[in-house]
C-alpha cells in the first residue's frame, strides 16, 4: 500500500480520507437536482409501544432535524426478526411504530417515512456489507453481548450481523447524520469502518461512501430504566413499570413516577451532587429533555425538594407532553388505510434514492451486468 492510505482507507498523513471528491450531502441526486441540505437517515425497531427512551432520546430529535435537513425515517422490520418475534403481530406492530412517528411530529410530507422490509436496497447493501465486515469487528458489538449474554450459540445469526444492516440502512441513501440514542454509538462507528473498508477495496480510496457523523443529542441520550438506574429504559424490558410508553393514560404515568426507585435525600442544587446518584440523575435528565433546558438548570430550579414534590412536578410535565401524542396515535390507529398508503408512498420515494446507490455499489464489487 503506497498511496498513503491505511488499510480502512483512512490517510495515513492522520486526516480522514477525502470527504470532498464524492459530495456525501448530495450524492444521490442527479447533478441537476443536488441541494446543499444534509441527508439525515434514522431507523426504530417495531417491537414494541415506544418508550420515553425513544422519544428523548431519538424520535424528538428527528422531528427538530426536519426544518432543515433531508430526512429519511425507517421502521426497521428486518432488524425486528434478528430476536424471536411473533409472526401474527409484526405487521400491525410495524404500522403503530408508523402511527406513533407521525403522532410525535414526524411529517411524511416533509420526511420519507416507511418500513425497511419494502425497499429491497436495504438486504442487497447489507449482504455486500456482510463481506465487507470483519468477524473481529462484530465480536466487538457491545449490543450483540448484552443481548446474547453467555447463551450467544443459541441467537441468530442475523443477531450477529445486525450492524451490517444497519450500516447499509444509512449508506444506500449515502446519509450523513445520524441521530440515535447513546446506545447505537458504537454501531455508527462500524459503519464507518465499513464505509472505509469498502471505498478502500472497491473505489480506489475515493469517498463512495460518505462518513456518518453520529448526532447523539439532548441530555436524554440515555432514558434510564425506572426501576434500576443503571440499566437502559427498554421496549422490552420484562417489567412494563421500568418504562414510560408513549401510550400510557395520565394515571399510569403519574403511578410509575410515583413508584420509580430513587434514594432518600433531597435533589442537590448542582450537577456534582448527582455523581453516584444514577435514579436522581435519571429524573432530571428527563425534565431537562422535556423542558429543552439542561441538567444544571434544573438543579437550579428544584435543588433541595425532596423526590415525593419533585416526582408530582415531573409527572404532571410528562403528561401535559405525552398525552397529545397517544391520542393523536390513537385517532391515527383508526385508519389503517392511510397510514398504510403513507409507508407505500414513502417507500417509493425511498426506493428511488437508494435503488441508483446500491446499483453502483453492486458494480464496483463486479457482479455481472447482463
Ligand atoms: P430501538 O427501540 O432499539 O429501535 O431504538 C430506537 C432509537 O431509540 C435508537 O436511536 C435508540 O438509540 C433510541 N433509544 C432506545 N432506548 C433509549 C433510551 N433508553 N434512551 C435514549 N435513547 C434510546
Ligand atoms: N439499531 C437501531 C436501534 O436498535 C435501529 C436502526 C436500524 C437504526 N437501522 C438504523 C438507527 C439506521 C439508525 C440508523 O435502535
Amino acid at each position: 500500500m503506497n498511496d498513503g492510505r491505511d488499510f480502512r482507507g483512512r490517510a495515513r498523513s492522520g486526516g480522514r480520507v477525502d470527504r470532498h471528491r464524492f459530495p456525501p450531502e448530495n450524492a444521490a441526486l442527479p447533478f441537476s437536482e443536488r441541494t446543499a441540505m444534509q441527508r439525515v437517515f434514522s431507523g426504530i425497531q417495531p417491537t414494541g409501544i415506544p418508550t420515553l427512551g425513544n422519544y428523548l432520546g431519538a424520535v424528538r430529535n428527528w422531528v427538530k432535524l426536519q426544518e432543515d435537513h433531508d430526512c429519511i425515517y425507517c421502521v426497521v422490520d428486518l432488524h425486528a426478526i434478528t430476536m424471536t418475534h411473533d409472526p401474527k403481530t409484526l405487521a400491525q406492530a410495524t404500522r403503530e411504530m408508523a402511527a406513533a412517528l407521525i403522532a410525535a411530529g414526524i411529517d411524511p410530507t416533509r420526511s420519507t417515512l416507511f418500513h425497511q422490509s419494502a425497499v429491497s436496497a436495504h438486504l442487497r447493501l447489507a449482504w455486500i456489507f456482510e463481506c465487507v465486515v470483519r468477524l473481529g469487528w462484530l465480536n466487538r458489538m457491545t449490543q450483540f453481548k448484552d443481548k446474547a449474554g453467555k447463551d450467544r450459540e443459541n441467537f441468530s445469526a442475523g443477531l450477529y450481523t445486525y450492524p451490517a444492516l444497519m450500516a447499509a440502512d444509512i449508506l444506500a441513501y449515502h446519509a450523513t447524520r445520524v441521530p440515535v440514542g447513546d446506545d447505537q454509538r458504537q454501531h455508527l462507528e462500524l459503519a464507518n469502518d465499513i464505509a472505509q473498508k469498502f471505498n478502500f477495496d472497491f473505489c480506489a480510496g475515493e469517498t463512495f461512501f460518505p462518513l456518518i457523523e453520529p448526532l447523539i443529542l439532548g441530555p436524554a441520550a440515555r432514558v434510564m430504566s425506572l426501576r434500576d438506574g443503571t440499566k437502559k429504559m427498554s421496549k422490552s424490558d420484562p417489567s412494563d413499570q421500568s418504562r414510560i410508553n408513549l401510550t400510557d393514560d395520565a394515571d399510569t404515568i403519574a403511578l410509575k413516577i410515583r413508584r420509580a426507585k430513587t434514594d432518600p435525600e433531597p435533589l442537590p442544587s448542582d450537577t456534582a451532587g448527582l455523581e453516584g446518584r444514577p435514579e436522581a440523575r435519571n429524573l432530571i435528565g428527563i425534565y431537562a429533555a422535556l423542558t429543552d433546558t439542561d441538567h444544571a438548570s434544573v438543579l437550579r430550579e428544584h435543588g433541595g425538594r425532596g423526590f415525593g414534590d419533585y416526582k408530582k412536578i415531573l409527572a404532571d410535565l410528562l403528561v401535559a407532553k405525552l398525552e397529545p401524542i397517544a391520542e393523536e396515535m390513537r385517532r391515527l390507529l383508526g385508519d389503517a388505510a392511510t397510514i398504510d398508503a403513507i409507508l407505500r408512498d414513502g417507500a417509493g420515494r425511498a426506493e428511488a434514492i437508494a435503488e441508483p446507490i446500491v446499483r453502483e455499489a453492486e458494480k464496483r464489487v463486479g457482479f455481472l451486468r447482463v
